[in-house]
């Protein structure tokens, strides 16, 4: 028989994204409706060795279900990825009364969500990351909101680059994974998109691309560059030297992670977070939340860490073919 679960905690670690807020909301809510107490744990793993620990109420998440980034802050730790680390916060989890933590975050806090696991208390992972690229799901929090954001910005980028008839390198994140380029390279209708799963560094096609491009009367040429490959600016200055046309790089950054969530993600990280705690109150433990073939679903997290998730080559066949 499972231990009961008394009290639910719940952070956010990691990069934040937006529709973390609405996670939190959901998982105080459901605990509570659920008979448990909640308690939050601000900035992360940090703040749980930190014992930055408070009690949460219906009313602590009162106003928040449509504010982009976490009212539980969030921290990148690196004395959480020793055994020391690990160790004391587990110690800390038991002393507070926190059997069950919900984990709101990517693929890195979920492999602390499994130390913890390991060492007695239950933990289910709820992925919160813009960049998409946690390969048991095929949502994550934020996602939709920051693709939504970078669309507009480079939809203005457009407009002066084509008054100019420029070239426009505009990078956006994603840490080592495409996502947010390919679907924003298909949005924008972009020449070309660079992305770390499929970019053979030849920028020579890119060169011949907008080359011909120019010969058919094209005012301008749009690439999307990924984070992981970066270093747009420099492409910019090779390209303007290679075909004589202007060219500028954007690097769209930080914007992309703030801003109000969309109806997608506060309504997907609320089912993700009522999830998350209906998995700890049935005594589960060791699991992440996801989202395949529109049903919301739980695997185990080491299964989960150990997926792959690649694009999908015909959406970027696609891409290619709708800027010929
Ligand atoms: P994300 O969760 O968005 O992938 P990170 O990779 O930065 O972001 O991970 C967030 C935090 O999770 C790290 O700062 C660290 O505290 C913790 N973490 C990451 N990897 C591990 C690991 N292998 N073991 C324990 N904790 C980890
Ligand atoms: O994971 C989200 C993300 O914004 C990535 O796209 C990016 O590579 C990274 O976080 C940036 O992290 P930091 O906030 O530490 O600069």
């Amino acid at each position: 028989m499972a231990k009961e679960i008394n009290t639910i905690g719940v952070l956010t670690s990691g990069g934040d994204a937006p529709g973390m807020n609405a996670a939190i909301r959901a998982v105080v809510r459901k605990a509570l409706v659920n008979g448990k107490q909640v308690k939050g744990i601000r900035r992360g793993y940090q703040g749980l060795l930190e014992e930055d620990i408070f009690d949460m109420t219906r009313e602590s998440v009162s106003d928040i279900l449509d504010k982009g980034g976490t009212i539980l802050f969030t921290a990148r730790c690196s004395d959480f990825r020793t055994e020391e680390g690990q160790a004391k916060g587990a110690e800390i989890c038991k002393k507070h009364g926190i059997d069950g933590l919900v984990v709101i975050g990517g693929d890195g806090s979920f492999a602390g969500a499994q130390k913890l696991a390991n060492l007695g208390v239950n933990t289910v992972g709820v992925p919160g990351t813009i960049d998409l690229d946690i390969a048991c799901t095929e949502y994550t929090i934020g996602f939709d909101t920051a693709v939504n954001t970078a669309m507009e910005a480079i939809d203005k980028v457009r407009d002066t680059s084509t008054s100019h008839e420029r070239c426009s390198i505009i990078e956006v994140m994603g840490r080592n994974a495409g996502y947010i380029a390919l679907w924003c390279g298909i949005a924008n209708g972009a020449e070309d998109i660079l992305i770390p799963e499929g970019y053979d560094y030849d920028e020579q096609k890119i060169i011949n691309n907008i080359i011909s491009n120019r010969k058919c009367g094209k005012k301008h040429h749009i690439i999307i560059n990924a984070e992981g490959i970066g270093h747009s600016t420099s492409m910019a200055r090779r390209i303007e030297a290679a075909t004589g046309v202007e060219t500028r790089a954007t690097i769209l950054g930080y914007m992309q992670r703030g801003g109000n969530p969309t109806c997608r993600d506060r309504v997907y990280a609320t089912m993700m977070g009522a999830l998350a705690v209906d998995l700890l109150c049935e005594g589960k433990t060791n699991r992440v939340v996801g989202y395949t073939n529109g049903e919301f679903k739980d695997f185990d997290i080491n299964e989960a860490l150990g997926m792959n998730k690649g694009v999908s080559s015909y959406m970027t066949d696609v891409a290619r073919d709708m800027s010929r």
